[in-house]
């Protein structure tokens, strides 16, 4: 969700009235996605590296991050919509971290839209966090490291719960992940755009999916394998049907 504070500046105000606006952008997007059928929409709110922001404008957005919690979670909650947050919370305040668990629980048995605030995260923080823990359940890899593949590591990550995004979309005209889900973006179609995230609306969001739409996704393969599945593969691949290659 970037470019609020280029928002902001354009319009000669405070950086942290383009966040104020984000929020704002942040509703449109999710009662969009819902309204469209998503089933997983991930926003990146805070990364890891962050906290290098001035002071003022960090204590801004944990602000926000609290209020949109009071005020939205009873919303989120009517329309079926599930809420996770994934990240190193515990340098959060106590009453940050106390009102994420509560929304996740209250959230947990709803079938709609999966929502996820990435918020003090980094997919390098999280690949090393997946690794120290599995390590930690299975000591025996340690010694046995040729047995450590995707299967082992995975459902360790964060997000584990989700399926690997079949979108990604960056605003603000920067064209760079910036660490975000580091390994689960492997084979996601990547979007961006110039428009700064208070601005990104529904038609926006319309116009990445419509991007998305013409998207030949090959995970490896061939045109002509996508089209006859039964288009010759090698040996390696003969049942692989649903991995990316
Ligand atoms: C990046 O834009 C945006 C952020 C670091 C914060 C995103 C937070 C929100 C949209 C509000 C809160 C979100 C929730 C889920 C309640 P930037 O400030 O780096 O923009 P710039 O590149 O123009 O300076």
């Amino acid at each position: 969700m970037d470019g609020n504070g280029r928002w902001a500046s354009r319009r000669l105000l405070p950086r942290v009235a383009g966040h104020t606006r984000g929020v704002d952008a942040v509703r449109t997007a999710v009662e969009t996605c819902a309204r469209r059928g998503v089933e997983y929409l991930t926003l990146f709110a805070f990364s890891s590296e962050n906290w290098r922001r001035p002071a003022d404008e960090v204590s801004l957005l944990m602000r926000l991050f609290v209020v949109a919690l009071q005020r939205e979670v009873g919303k989120l909650h009517a329309n079926g919509i599930r809420l996770r947050v994934v990240g190193d919370m515990s340098a959060f305040e106590q009453r940050l971290q106390d009102l994420v668990r509560e929304a996740e629980a209250r959230t947990a048995g709803n079938t709609g839209l999966t929502l996820t605030i990435a918020a003090n995260y980094g997919g390098r923080w999280d690949v090393l966090q997946a690794t120290r823990q599995m390590l930690q359940d299975r000591p025996e890899l340690a010694s046995e490291p040729s047995l450590i593949d995707e299967a082992a590591l995975t459902p360790y990550l964060a997000m584990a719960y989700a399926p690997e995004p079949d979108l990604f979309i960056r605003t603000g005209g920067e064209q760079r992940i910036s660490n975000f889900l580091l390994w689960q973006l492997a084979y996601t179609e990547l979007y961006f755009t110039d428009c700064f995230w208070p601005d990104f609306g529904e038609a926006d969001v319309d116009q990445a999916f419509e991007f998305y739409r013409t998207r030949e996704r090959r995970f490896g393969r061939t045109s002509a394998q996508l089209v006859d599945p039964r288009v010759s593969s090698t040996p390696a691949d003969a049942g692989v049907s649903s991995k990316p290659g």
